[in-house]
């Protein structure tokens, strides 16, 4: 992979950015940063960081001006040339295809730009709305790990693989 980090990205509704400890008031406030103001600023300043480091992949969402939302690409290997996908939107504006738009540009980015080889995404079962972001940018179901993730309850629920390579992007 290429050591190039977070670059701003546009699409017909969206811009996403470098985070920015000032977007701390819209996150906490849309429900996309569950704490309160001064801890999102401290968390925003850690991944502003984070972001400009080669390989740092942190974007907050904006629409309309406004931070409603995060993609996150993590676990990255420049040897392996992976990146796991983590993201959340405003629950308010949810079912809108935002977080389908997104996770194109930023899929489109990790490939093209970072020459990313293969991108993922682990869900927990039951996500059915993570599973169609992921299903409709292409990505497969590669397998179900068991019980991976534990629950608030004491119980753990499974999570979903999904994954697409370079080479599936070409193919479209
Ligand atoms: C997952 C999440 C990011 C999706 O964002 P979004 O902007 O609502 O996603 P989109 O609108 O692009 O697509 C959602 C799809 O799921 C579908 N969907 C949502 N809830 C559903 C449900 N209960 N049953 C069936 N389909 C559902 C929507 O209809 C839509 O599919 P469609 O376009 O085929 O109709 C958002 O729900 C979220 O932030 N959830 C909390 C955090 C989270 O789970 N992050 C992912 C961790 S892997």
């Amino acid at each position: 992979m290429k050591p190039i980090c977070t670059k701003t990205l546009t699409t017909r509704r969206l811009i996403l950015r470098a985070p920015e400890v000032s977007d701390a008031p819209s996150l906490v406030a849309a429900g996309s940063l569950l704490m309160s103001e001064n801890d999102a600023r401290v968390r925003l300043s850690e991944m502003a960081s984070e972001a400009a480091h080669p390989l740092g992949f942190h974007w907050v969402v904006a629409l309309d001006g406004v931070a409603v939302s995060r993609i996150k690409g993590w676990e990255v290997s420049p040897f392996n040339g992976y990146v796991q996908l983590g993201y959340d939107i405003a629950p308010a504006l949810r079912g809108k295809g935002l977080m389908t738009e997104a996770v194109g540009a930023v899929l489109r980015f990790l490939f093209d730009e970072a020459e990313a080889n293969r991108v993922y995404c682990s869900v927990r079962a039951e996500n059915i709305a993570s599973y169609r972001v992921c299903e409709k940018n292409g990505m497969q179901l590669e397998g179900v790990m068991r019980q991976h993730y534990a629950r608030q309850d004491g119980g753990y629920d499974d999570v979903r693989i999904y994954g697409i390579l370079r080479d599936d992007m070409k193919e479209d």
